[in-house]
């Protein structure tokens, strides 16, 4: 019986050989493997800039520190990763959930409009299992609200909006933020990049990314000779290194493919479980391309006369990882000490977290390991 996980990364001949010239060459980090895959990631994206980190946590940290927000609140969804919430409180912001759209399971513009208030100063929208959230209800909230935004597309790499642009392409934000974890749809071991088309912001990341300095010698306020450099700013190291850009940018060269095979798995679930009544499938973007990230089914555990843990044990016996994306921000004891969390304030979240369970999700998946998954769940019942 295959170990089938939740999700997982492909790396092929190509990959290793990416990553063995990348070890041979003259530099480790901060050579031309960084500077080129940011520059292969804009263009797929469509952005005029790319920054490549190293996490979508430090890309989410870095981003809202560019955007010198100073003190004030930032909206998110509780149906996300930590990561999201984490990264305003690093930046002094005030984290407030609203609730999703039970549509799209992507933050609300409806409950954001009832979230904001005079001290809102961004919005973080997740584009949550690779569906992008609604984009033009939430930046037309912005500009009427004066907020920033900074998209989380750590699941979104290759997704198309409602409008048909690429996630990330700066038409809807001032940031998105992508993450390149293994479970990720492309992976460099652990990494993110930030993409915008705002060259202020572009230059402020480059500098916040290595500790806050600058070599530039337009900005130096010195120049007494070649060793000089200056920290103008407060920053930290969020480097990516040269080796993980080569392993992207050989992922990247794969990536349609990646989501070709996982929109063809997406597809061959929705047929198999069309017709479970214990079974919601996840939302519909109709032709719209997505890269999906995750496949989060909703299972009516009471229908089914199982808790979650007994069907997440079921599963596993039989060889099928999978997993809770995500258990609400707002359960999260750090974020019940310190916010307003009231579970009957976020009902679309919660009603979705009790039965949500993704199965798995991969382009490494093979047809027998799709029949497998397919097999165990409709014998759930
Ligand atoms: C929605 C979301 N945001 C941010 C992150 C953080 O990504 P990374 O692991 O690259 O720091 C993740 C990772 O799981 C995520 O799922």
């Amino acid at each position: 019986m295959t170990q089938i996980p939740y999700g997982r990364q492909w790396i092929d001949a190509e990959d290793e050989a990416a990553v063995l010239a990348a070890l041979h060459a003259p530099m480790l980090t901060q050579g031309p493997a960084t500077a080129a895959f940011e520059r292969e990631i804009a263009d797929y994206v469509g952005a005029r800039h790319g920054v490549a980190v190293s996490s979508a946590t430090a890309g989410l940290h870095l981003s809202m520190m560019a955007l010198e927000l100073g003190s004030g609140e930032a909206i998110t969804s509780p149906i996300t990763f930590v990561a999201t919430s984490n990264a305003m409180v690093h930046v002094g912001l005030t984290p407030v959930f609203a609730d999703i759209d039970p549509a799209t399971l992507t933050l609300s513009p409806s409950a954001v409009a009832e979230a904001i208030t005079p001290e809102t100063r961004l919005l973080a929208p997740v584009h949550f299992a690779g569906l992008p959230a609604d984009m033009a209800g939430l930046r037309a909230l912005a500009d009427d609200h004066d907020l920033k935004i900074v998209e989380d597309a750590a699941h979104a790499i290759g997704s198309d909006y409602a409008d048909g642009g690429r996630v990330g392409n700066g038409a809807h934000a001032e940031l998105t933020v992508f993450s390149f974890h293994p479970v990720k749809t492309m992976t460099t071991g652990e990494g993110g990049a930030i993409t915008t088309n705002d060259p202020e912001l572009y230059e402020r990341l480059l500098r916040l990314r290595s500790h806050g300095i600058t070599r530039d010698p337009a900005r130096l306020s010195d120049q007494p000779g070649p060793w000089w450099y200056e920290q103008q700013t407060m920053g930290l190291n969020y480097r990516m290194t040269d080796i993980q850009a080569a392993l992207g940018s050989s992922q990247l060269r794969k990536l349609d493919r990646f989501i070709d095979r996982r929109l063809a798995i997406v597809a061959e679930y929705r047929r198999a479980f069309a017709g479970l009544d214990w079974l919601t499938l996840p939302p519909d973007a109709g032709d719209r391309r997505i890269g999906w990230h995750l496949f989060t089914a909703r299972l009516d555990f009471e229908a089914l006369g199982q808790t979650r843990a007994q069907v997440m044990a079921t599963l596993a016996a039989q060889g099928v990882g999978s997993q809770v994306h995500y258990i609400p921000v707002t359960r999260q004891p750090w974020y019940r000490t310190h916010r307003a969390t009231d579970p009957a304030t976020f009902p679309q979240a919660e009603a979705y977290y009790a039965q949500a369970l993704s199965l798995p999700l991969y382009a490494a998946m093979t047809d027998d390991d799709v029949a497998q998954v397919i097999a165990t769940v409709r014998g759930l019942a």
